[in-house]
C-alpha cells in the first residue's frame, strides 16, 4: 500500500550534500499528495536559485518512483521562508555538533551498489573496472566489497596489503590500490584477534562495520560489489546508506532476465532505485573487428526497457578481462586504451551523468549566502 509514511521513508534517502542530512530531517518536505498513481511532493529549498536544485529534484523523483504503485512523480519546489531557513540552519549546525553520522560515508558521496540476481554474471568484474573507470575520469572513488565471505575483489585488484586499524581513532584504514580506496573481508589481517572479531559476525553486521568503522575519505563515488542473491545485505545497505542506488548487471540471454527482474523488484521494495543496467559478456570481438554475440542478444536492452531505466553499457566477453582478474591486473588499469577499457569509460561517463557528483564549490557558496541572508556571522574556521 502506498502511504504518505512510505513516501517520507523513501525520501530519507535524498541528501542535501552540503547540509549533510536528508530532505526529511532538514524539513524540506512540505507536502505530499497521492492521487491514484501520481504522487506530488512539495519541497522547500534553502534558496530559490539553489545550485543543488535539479539534483535534489531528480533524486526525489527517482526515490519516489521506485516505490510500488507509483506511476508518476511531480516535484514542486519553492524557496523556504526566512523563518524556515533559520530553523534549518540551526538543525544543520546541531548535526555538525552532534556528529551523529550514521556512517563514515560522507553525505556528499554517491553510493552505487552493483547487483544482480545470481552469481557468475560478472558483478565483481564490473564493480572493479567501473570503479577504476570512474576514478580515471578524475573522481575520488572507493570500492566496498559487500560479498562478505565470497569476496573476490582483493584477488582481482592484486591487493596484498592488509587493512589496519588506526591506533588513535581505532578506525580501519582502507587500502589504496590503482588509485582507489578498497575495503574487503579478504583484506582483514589474519591475526588471532581479527579472526575472532570477524568469526560468527552476521553478514549485515560486517557490512555495518565497513560503513561505520572505516575511515573513508570524502569520496565522490563509493562502488559496492554486492553478493549474489537478494537477501539481507541489500536490505541492510538500504537501511544504513539510504542514498545508495543500484546498477544491475545482467547477461544477454533471456533466462537471465527473470533473476534480474527479481533484483529490480527487490530494489523497489528496499527503496533503492536502479539507475542503470549493464549487460556483461555481450559479444566477442575478433582482432579484425568482427563481432559475435555468443550468448544471444537483447537481454540487457529488454531488462532496461521493462523497468524503464537506461542501459549504460554492453561489456564484451574479453579473455584478457578474465585473465586480468586472475592475476590482479584489472583490464581498465592494465590496458587503459584498449577497447574493453573504452566501453567501461563510456559506461562510467553515462553513470556520472545520471548520478552527478556533488559540486563542492557551489556548495560552499550556498552556506555563505544563507548565513549572509540571515545576517549571522559564519562559524569560525
Ligand atoms: N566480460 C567478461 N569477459 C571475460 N570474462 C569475464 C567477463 N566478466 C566476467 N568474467 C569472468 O567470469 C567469472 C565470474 O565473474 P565475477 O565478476 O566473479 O562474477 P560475480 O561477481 O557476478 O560472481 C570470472 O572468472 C571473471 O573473470
Ligand atoms: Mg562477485
Amino acid at each position: 500500500m502506498l502511504t504518505e509514511e512510505r513516501i517520507v521513508e523513501s525520501l530519507r534517502g535524498v541528501f542535501d550534500p552540503e547540509l549533510g542530512s536528508d530532505v526529511v530531517d532538514l524539513g524540506m518536505v512540505r507536502e505530499i499528495s497521492i492521487e491514484g498513481g501520481t504522487v506530488t511532493v512539495g519541497l522547500a529549498l534553502t534558496i530559490a536559485e539553489c545550485p543543488m536544485r535539479s539534483q535534489i529534484e531528480n533524486d526525489t523523483a527517482r526515490k519516489v518512483k521506485a516505490l510500488p504503485g507509483v506511476d508518476e512523480v511531480v516535484v514542486e519546489t519553492r524557496a523556504m521562508t526566512k523563518k524556515q531557513r533559520a530553523e534549518l540552519m540551526n538543525k544543520a549546525r546541531r548535526r555538525v555538533r552532534e556528529n551523529a553520522e550514521p556512517t563514515r560515508v560522507a553525505p556528499t558521496t554517491r553510493a552505487i551498489a552493483v547487483g544482480s540476481g545470481k552469481g557468475g554474471v560478472g558483478k565483481s568484474s564490473v564493480s572493479v573496472n567501473l570503479a577504476l573507470a570512474i576514478s580515471r575520469l578524475g573522481y575520488t572513488v572507493g570500492l566496498l566489497d559487500a560479498d562478505i565471505w565470497g569476496f573476490s575483489i582483493p584477488r582481482m585488484l592484486g591487493a596484498e596489503a592488509r587493512i589496519e586499524a588506526d591506533a588513535d581513532t581505532r578506525l580501519m584504514r582502507p587500502i589504496r590500490i590503482h588509485g582507489i580506496e578498497v575495503v574487503s573481508t579478504g583484506l582483514i589481517v589474519e591475526s588471532e584477534e581479527t579472526a575472532l572479531m570477524w568469526r560468527g559476525l552476521m553478514l549485515s553486521k560486517a557490512l555495518e562495520q565497513f560503513l561505520q568503522q572505516v575511515a573513508w575519505s570524502e569520496l565522490d563515488y563509493l562502488v559496492i560489489d554486492m553478493p549474489p542473491g537478494t537477501g539481507d545485505i541489500q536490505m541492510a545497505l538500504s537501511r544504513l546508506l539510504p542514498q545508495a542506488e543500484m546498477v544491475v548487471v545482467t547477461t544477454p540471454p533471456k533466462n537471465a532476465q527473470k533473476v534480474a527482474v527479481r533484483v529490480a523488484d527487490m530494489a523497489r521494495r528496499s527503496a533503492m532505485p536502479v539507475v542503470g543496467v549493464i549487460e556483461n559478456m555481450s559479444y566477442f570481438e575478433t582482432p579484425d573487428g568482427r563481432c559475435f554475440e555468443l550468448f544471444g542478444s537483447g537481454g540487457g536492452r529488454e531488462l532496461a526497457d521493462s523497468i524503464g531505466i537506461p542501459l549504460i553499457g554492453r561489456i564484451p566477453l574479453d579473455p584478457a578481462l578474465g585473465r586480468g582478474a586472475d592475476v590482479g591486473e584489472p583490464i581498465v588499469a592494465a590496458d587503459p586504451d584498449g577497447p574493453t577499457a573504452g566501453v567501461f569509460a563510456a559506461a562510467a561517463r553515462r553513470l556520472v551523468e545520471l548520478v552527478p557528483p556533488a559540486d563542492a564549490e557551489t556548495c560552499t557558496g550556498r552556506i555563505a549566502k544563507i548565513l549572509d541572508d540571515l545576517r549571522l556571522a559564519p562559524p569560525p574556521g
